[in-house]
């Protein structure tokens, strides 16, 4: 603590700061100074400006990029539908069930495109509004002069296993697991292995507006993650204005792809506040309880996309469950029985999670589960036991352990591919999980005659 040891050593600088506006060159004068748009750029360069939001969004939330680069990316040819096969498409089977998957499969022979399956989700990206959930598995890089981009929302990147080396038009991040990253719609990146090894994770995309820092109320200025702990790409440029190039795009859930004869990783500087960026959950300054009761999870976001229509209410919260002290006093240390207007998404990273340590197959690294809105959930027996009769000595819990939940204002959906295509899915996670909850109810044996509770009790089964 605080920085993740990682086995996979960094490649590659960044540039800090959460929602800064920065400015990156690789050649010494390549960016204008005092203006967006010369007449003529430095050595020849175009101008191409990126909106991330509508040009009249408030200040705060305004995010655009100016880049500088050899070719805009505009010189294509047309878009083709790509016939893939894909599980891309909002669709969905909306069911009030508690599910769990079983550690999903690294997808053999497959790119990070073809790797892509979407699990569960909301909405429409059409309308900009929803989210959508995915398991990613792949066990090649991205085919050579290939490129990729997401016209429906920005994604959330969650490593379990494997690192990605993500080439963007902003320049070059490394993603290993206990990292993040976030790619921006519309931003062009490849995907390519680290020494060849398979890649296994989370994703989650949003249809509307982009991730923020939650505010931090009472807890200060500083904790949580600390907005200097985000990482941004440098400028990185390639010179290829000769050879046949192919980028994908994923349009409403459907694949196109669209060829050009040049790189599309040709930006020699950039500024602005649009980009990609990463993040080392390690980093993240937990905080909790120093007295009593089990605080709600909210406060271990890490980032959120908030509902603007309500106040504190988001479409998606990123959340995360890392190493931290218990010490509360006569407390159930768990997470309580619980039903939530939000729906509950989780997936483990490494380790185990204190509230599922046992029953119907177990809540296992690169598994999931979902609770939906209102859906009754809470520790397995297992986990009630023992933390009903452990000794409340401070603990450190979580050591070596990562989970994580998608939390989201919507009643979230399941794919085909969710339900049935991936073979995941645990037949009796509810009843293994709850089955078992015992009768621990020991009413008093003997009332005082005309007390009033009494006189209000009805009846008992036995
Ligand atoms: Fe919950």
């Amino acid at each position: 603590m605080p920085l993740t040891t990682f086995d996979i050593p960094e490649r590659y600088l960044y540039q800090t700061g959460f929602l800064a506006n920065l400015e990156t060159e690789a050649i010494p004068g390549a960016l204008p100074i005092g203006q967006n748009s010369p007449q003529k750029c430095p050595y020849g360069l175009y101008a191409e400006k990126i909106s991330g939001t509508a040009f009249t969004a408030p200040r705060w939330e305004n995010q655009q990029t100016w880049v500088y680069r050899i070719i805009p990316s505009a010189s294509h040819a047309a878009f083709e539908a790509v016939p893939s096969g894909s599980n891309l498409e909002a669709k969905f089977n909306y069911i009030p069930d508690q599910l769990r998957w079983d550690p999903f499969d690294v997808n053999k022979d497959v790119d990070w495109i073809r790797g892509l399956n979407m699990v569960a989700g909301a909405g429409d990206p059409a309308l900009k509004n929803g989210v959508a959930y995915y398991i990613y598995g792949a066990t090649l890089s991205m085919a050579e002069k290939t490129a990729f981009y997401n016209a429906d929302g920005d994604m959330l990147i969650v490593p379990q296993l494997g690192a990605l080396d993500i080439w963007t038009e902003m320049g070059r991040l490394l993603i290993r697991p206990n990292e993040i990253c976030v790619l921006p719609r519309g931003i062009r990146y490849r995907v390519d292995l680290v020494d060849n090894q398979p890649i296994r994770g989370f994703a989650l995309e949003i249809y509307n507006g982009h991730f923020q820092l939650p505010e931090l109320g009472p807890i200060g200025s500083n904790c949580l993650a600390n907005a200097r702990d985000f990482q941004i790409p440098v400028a990185a440029y390639t010179h290829d204005t000769k050879s046949c190039w192919k980028v994908y795009n994923k349009f409403r859930g459907q694949l196109f792809s669209a060829g050009q004869i040049h790189t599309p990783f040709d930006v020699v500087a950039w500024e602005g506040r649009y980009y990609p960026y990463k993040y080392d959950l390690g980093r993240f300054n937990t905080i909790g309880t120093i007295s009593y009761d089990h605080p709600d999870p909210s406060l271990n976001t890490v980032l959120t996309a908030t509902s603007n229509a309500h106040p504190g209410t988001a479409i998606a919260d990123f959340v995360i469950f890392p190493p931290r002290w218990l010490v509360a006093e006569d407390t159930f240390r768990p997470p309580s029985y619980h039903r939530n207007c939000m729906s509950e998404f989780m997936g483990l990273i490494q380790g185990t999670y204190i509230a599922k340590e046992g029953g119907g197959g177990g809540f296992q690294a690169a598994g999931a589960s979902l609770h939906n809105c209102m859906s009754s959930h809470g520790p397995d027996s297992t986990a009630f036991d023992k933390a009903s009769n452990e000794e409340l000595v401070p603990v450190k819990a979580g050591v070596g352990s990562m989970a994580f939940m998608f939390e989201s204002c919507y009643m979230v959906g399941i794919t085909d591919w969710g339900l049935t295509k991936c073979s995941k899915l645990q037949p009796k996670y509810s009843e293994e999980s709850w089955g078992g909850l015992r009768d621990h109810f020991q009413p008093p044996t003997e009332t005082k005659k005309g007390d009033n509770m009494v006189q209000q009790t009805l009846h008992t089964i036995n």
